[in-house]
């Protein structure tokens, strides 16, 4: 969601706010602002935008902000609280000016502390749950900034990462975390503070990331950690990131998207690199190794995820059933963690969430632990919340993923749920020779995806005829069900077009009512078990009229009979299919989207990782 960067040094701090932002653009885009503190006339200078960074680059110059200032805040907003509008950008003000505040979160009570400052006088100019943080945090203020925020953050309900700075403390940077993300990035005579390393990556790599209920003091000679709890002092281990988290760039490419749909094979290896064992016919996963015994006793698993991350739990459900049968439930994360789980003895929890970040399923986290579950988690994003809070896990090394519709963590999620169900499979069912088998089939995906990613042109012809559509349907079975959801959720999020996946034996309990010569129905139907069925199910679509787009493999008759449009995807172990299939379906979506003119990197009303409820 929204992104900080704030520095305190002997440099001058827009330039560095505002590239670090430009990194951040694509975790919130509906507007953005800086705070820069001008020593001279003791003022904070802010300057805001409704709409992308560039935009304020601009306006900075046009408003002729201080370039001197080595100290200030900046943020990019995904609005919670309020329209996004140049009044509700951040960064807040508190009256007068004195303290500026940039926050990610949400607070949950800031109604009723918005009643005590409007009982006590204070006027409000925004509509914002931050603009309560920066007058609750000048009503505390007596000329210490750190002991101000110490106090009034002690009473505000929610979750926040915040950066704060005050016209009075020229020398003084506040940073405080409660359930959203805040590291430091420590450079020589000079520190950042951002909710997001990838922001400040460039200029050092020893990073110190800050727990839930610190509040950090930073000044130019270092930093101090305090907990809202108790005032005690806390150490925070400083941790040198070594590599995988490069600074992601375009390249060639027209899109974030696109050139993430094309790294897959890449992805894909690098995820799979070290982790089969084919001639035992094995996964061999680091981060599960001091599991290994418990996991050996495990009698059912729980995943749970949102989003993209939710679909490819769903692979993985039929992939942990296939062979390690081991019962599978996967659940929204936003379900599971108001619900009241039945967690056992033997139960394991998985969490899987590309950025590691998103806070319903962190929230699900604690509630699995809560009840003394044991929690792994698959995660892309090295050192986030859900990969530290969890007691294992397996990262995905997929690389930054940029583009808000997730494509290459999505394979790589269901090829990380692959590799755990071969482990956990070869400790129960699977044959040696089944488990090469299945080894081998994971090893050949990368190549399978390249020569997939051939299809791009017939992709797009196909996106050319459909792009003016207004709903689409999207069928599966079995595995490929999951591919279906997932491939509506991709065209709904960069297109807008209103798309929905279904089993596709489900339709006629409903769905194949919408059907007619409007509707195109796109069908994943690659040659396996199922196939006679699912053409069943296509012959129903045609003969009501509905335009057939379908995805299988070679030898696909009858279906390329009465089919409008074939995509052949070359043919994979059934069960791994849906890292093949989706891949059309990432670039269906993507050419239509491309095609009504939408930006598919900053979809609107979306955001790469969601940290509010
Ligand atoms: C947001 C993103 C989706 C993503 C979901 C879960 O809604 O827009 O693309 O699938 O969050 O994110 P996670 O980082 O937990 O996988």
């Amino acid at each position: 969601m929204c992104g900080i960067v704030a520095y305190i040094g002997s440099k001058p701090a827009l330039p560095i706010l505002m590239k670090g932002l430009k990194r951040l653009e694509y975790r919130g885009y509906d507007s953005a602002g800086i705070g820069v503190l001008n020593s001279d006339s003791a003022s904070i200078e802010t300057v805001k935008v409704v709409g992308e960074i560039r935009g304020l680059d601009n306006k900075i110059k046009e408003a002729g902000t201080t370039q001197n200032s080595s100290l200030g805040i900046s943020h990019t907003r995904w609005a919670t609280h309020g329209e996004p509008t140049e009044t509700n950008a951040h960064p807040h003000l508190s009256v007068g000016g004195k303290i500026a505040v940039v926050h990610n979160g949400i607070i949950e009570n800031y109604a009723a502390i918005k009643k005590i400052l409007l009982s006590e006088g204070v006027e409000f100019v925004s509509e914002t749950d931050t603009e309560v943080i920066a007058h609750w945090v000048s009503r505390f203020y007596k000329g210490d900034l750190g002991e101000a925020v110490l106090e009034a953050l002690k009473s505000l309900e929610g979750a926040f990462g915040l950066a704060i700075i005050c016209r009075d403390e020229p020398d003084t940077l506040i940073g405080a975390r409660r359930g959203s993300p805040m590291a430091l990035g420590l450079g020589d005579d000079e520190i950042f503070l951002t909710s997001d390393i990838s922001a400040v990556i460039e200029h050092t790599r020893k990073i110190v990331y800050l727990e839930d209920n610190d509040v950090v003091k930073v000044n130019r000679a270092g930093f101090t950690i305090q907990s809202i709890e108790n005032r005690r002092t806390v150490s925070r281990e400083m941790q040198q990131i070594e590599s995988g988290l490069e600074i992601a760039q375009k390249g060639d490419f027209p899109h974030f998207m696109l050139k993430e749909i094309f790294e897959q094979p890449e992805a894909l290896r690098n995820c799979t690199r070290g982790r089969l064992l084919l001639g035992d016919g094995n996964a061999k996963l680091a981060g599960l190794d001091s599991s290994l015994r418990e996991l050996r006793s495990i009698d059912r698993i729980i995943i749970t995820a949102c989003g993209t991350s939710y679909y490819a739990s769903m692979v993985g459900e039929y992939l942990i059933e296939e062979w390690a049968g081991i019962p599978v439930e996967v659940e929204y994360a936003s379900e599971f963690r108001y619900r009241n789980p039945i967690i056992g003895t033997n139960t394991l929890v998985i969490t899987v969430s590309q950025s590691g970040e998103t806070a319903d399923t962190l929230a699900a986290l604690k509630e699995a632990k809560q009840k003394g579950a044991t929690v792994l988690s698959i995660c892309n994003v090295v050192g986030s919340t859900i990969a530290r809070a969890s007691d294992g896990g397996v990262y995905l090394h997929a690389g930054a993923e940029i583009g808000v519709a997730s494509t290459k963590a999505f394979t790589a999620q269901v090829v990380v749920l692959s590799l755990i169900a071969l482990l956990l499979g070869r400790q129960r069912r699977l044959s040696h020779a089944q488990g090469i088998e299945i080894a081998n089939a994971i090893n050949s995906l990368p190549n399978l995806v390249e020569q997939t990613l051939k299809l791009n042109d017939e992709v797009l012809a196909i996106a050319n005829c459909y792009y003016n559509s207004t709903n689409f349907l999207y069928l599966g079975r079995h595995y490929n069900y999951p591919v279906a959801m997932e491939g509506a959720l991709k065209l709904k999020e960069i297109s807008y077009i209103h798309a929905e996946g279904y089993p596709a034996a489900e339709i006629k309990h409903g769905p194949i009512a919408l059907i007619d010569e409007n509707m195109p129905v796109v069908v994943v139907a690659p040659k396996d078990a199922l196939f006679d069925k699912i053409v069943s199910n296509a012959r129903a679509i045609k003969a009501r009229g509905g335009k057939l787009i379908v995805v299988t493999t070679s030898d696909c008759s009858p279906i390329d009979e009465f089919a409008d449009h074939i995509i052949h995807i070359p043919a994979a172990n059934p069960a791994l299919t849906p890292v093949i299939a989706s891949v059309p379906l990432q670039l269906l979506a993507y050419h239509i989207a491309v095609l009504r003119g939408n930006d598919v990197d900053m979809p609107r009303n979306l955001t790469k990782s969601v940290m509010v409820e």
